[in-house]
């Protein structure tokens, strides 16, 4: 396809709500294990286009997909060389123009992923940087220290652990706050915004819907760049302002990208993969002026505990509220182990999996879903042989390794690849997924794929869910409930049944429930909604 043809206007058919992120459900498709349509034994964007009736299906108002540009998959893909291609990998340009169609056609809306804070290794700037060019002013290149300068030039730390900093053959350093195939962009320099600015337009002529920002907290790098003084840094990440996490000169490029969203019609949105160490810093990125939502990591890492939660909901809440914003409800994602295994794992995470899931849709905002968590998948236990998460070749920078939690998903079928492709699947799939199919549980009463359906479905159909009030409500230790408009959400995190007044029509319930007109059990791990 052409450039020119690229550059077209999609048609959109999609209807334009006011404010339509608020409380939007936002599916996320992690290209490579979500479907395979050419059985080379990786997902891709004919694969993803041909399965977006699953997604229509489930009810979600959008869906959100991890990179598919141009790159050599050092780290799936959030290694760009190349932003305004698609990788042959996962098909070409006029695929992912055909998805964004297919997508608007279906009435769902499509982010795709933007990582600015640093390219590839094998981008052309880059190349060109290391053979002396003037493009070296566009990444951190630094003498080292020691008499030869045989020493990174600070104590930082990649997030994937070992040092930030790589040597040349010249004998700099560079930095990379991630794999050294990452290396970092300087946003000092006018060419990195101005080149973004253009990366930003391509796709928005393209028509997608908006942006998920990767690493949108580490784009600015604190003048000087202080040495830290400790080791484990990556630990310290989300817990305080890192020298080069959670700078506040990253608000101005925020602010800037959300003129440019402005500029286009259609509400594009813009969404912040960033690490704060407080809902209020989070929150900073969610003013009127800057981005629309930020992943709310907070409740992600909350342990299993009533009180704990509802901290955390109340934190959250008062934050966003604070700056007009509403929250984003994230239990897992391509980086975390899997929340049913988080949760304790067997019969009970998954118990506990499913209440979470009608606890977070239940309460004010917006909420993403990981592909699989709607089919109550755990995180996958793989050998070390089939591992390709950077992260496990760099050593201990990272808590939890990210492949088992990548596992292609089951679609259809009694074997691997359960319908996931003709081929096979890059990251093996257990035997036992058969029952965990699409095919397996749709129309199953009481599978987790139609708990799913049914709490996204009324949360549409329902007054008073998505975005609004909330008001707790008197409950034993060990419980939480609460009032939005018309409906009452109860939870039991305990491990042992509670009786609570019965809060009115029972309406969902993420385990079975025989409420009498009065009083009502509330077994173990459950949650409901009740229509008042
Ligand atoms: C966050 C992404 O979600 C993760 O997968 C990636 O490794 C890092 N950012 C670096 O781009
Ligand atoms: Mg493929």
């Amino acid at each position: 396809m052409t450039q020119e043809l690229a550059r077209t206007r999609t048609d959109q058919p999609v209807p334009r709500t006011t404010n339509w992120w608020r409380d939007a459900v936002i599916y996320q498709v992690y290209v490579r294990s979500f479907a395979d349509g050419d059985g080379d034994g990786i997902g891709d964007l004919p694969g993803a286009r041909a399965r977006l009736p699953h997604l229509a299906e489930l009810g979600v108002d959008a869906v959100w997909l991890t990179p598919f540009y141009g790159s050599p998959q050092a780290d799936g893909g959030y290694d760009v060389a190349d932003y305004r291609v698609v990788d042959p990998l996962f098909g070409n340009l006029a695929d992912a123009q055909a998805l964004v169609y297919e997508a608007h056609r279906l009435g769902l809306r499509v982010i795709v992923d933007i990582v600015p804070n640093h390219t590839s290794d094998q981008h052309a700037w880059f190349r060109a940087a290391l053979a002396g060019g003037e493009e070296r002013a566009r990444y951190h290149f630094r003498p080292g220290r020691g008499a030869e300068g045989e020493l990174p030039p600070n104590d930082w730390e990649s997030v994937f652990g070992g040092p930030a900093w790589t040597r040349t053959a010249d004998g700099d350093w560079y930095l990379h706050l991630f794999a050294a195939e990452q290396p970092d962009l300087n946003w000092e320099h006018p060419a990195v915004h101005k080149e973004f600015e253009s990366i930003l337009r391509f796709w928005l002529d393209l028509g997608v819907d908006g942006f998920r920002i990767d690493v949108a907290h580490g784009m600015i790098k604190a003048d000087g760049m202080p040495d830290i003084g400790r080791r484990e840094q990556a630990k310290m990440i989300g817990a305080q302002v890192l020298p080069f996490f959670d700078q506040d000169g990253v608000h101005e490029i925020h602010r800037s990208w959300r003129r440019l969203l402005d500029s286009y019609d259609g509400e594009r949105i813009g969404v912040a993969e960033a690490w704060a160490p407080s809902a209020e810093r989070l929150a900073l990125y969610v003013r009127p002026d800057e981005l629309h939502q930020a992943f709310n990591f907070q409740f992600l890492t909350c342990a299993w505990d009533a009180s704990a939660m509802r901290q955390v909901i109340d934190s959250s809440l008062a934050a966003t509220t604070s700056v007009g914003a509403t929250t984003t409800w994230v239990l897992s994602n391509h980086d975390v182990v899997r929340h049913t295994t988080r949760y304790g794992g067997g019969e009970q995470g998954l118990r506990r999996a499913r209440a979470a899931a009608l606890l977070t849709l239940a309460l004010p905002g917006s909420a993403y879903v990981y592909q699989g968590e709607e089919l109550g998948l755990p995180e996958v236990d793989l050998p070390d042989s089939v591992r390709q998460d950077p992260a496990f070749f760099r050593g201990d920078g990272q808590e939890g390794l990210r492949d088992g939690c990548r596992v292609p998903l089951p679609w259809s079928g009694d074997s691997a690849p359960y319908g996931f492709g003709r081929g096979g699947s890059w990251l093996p799939q257990p035997d036992g997924w058969k029952a965990l199919s699409v095919a397996a549980q749709s129309g199953e009463p009481g599978s987790t794929l139609e708990l799913y359906r049914s709490a996204i479905t009324l949360r549409k159909q329902l007054t008073g869910l998505g975005d609004g009030e909330m008001e707790w409500l008197e409950s034993p230790v060990g419980t939480l409930v609460f009032r939005r408009s018309g409906v009452v959400c109860t939870l039991n995190a305990l491990a042992d049944a509670v009786e609570l007044p019965t809060p009115g029509r029972l309406a969902l319930s993420s385990v079975e429930l025989t409420p009498a007109a009065d009083v009502v059990r509330l077994p173990a791990e459950s949650c409901a909604w009740w229509t008042v």
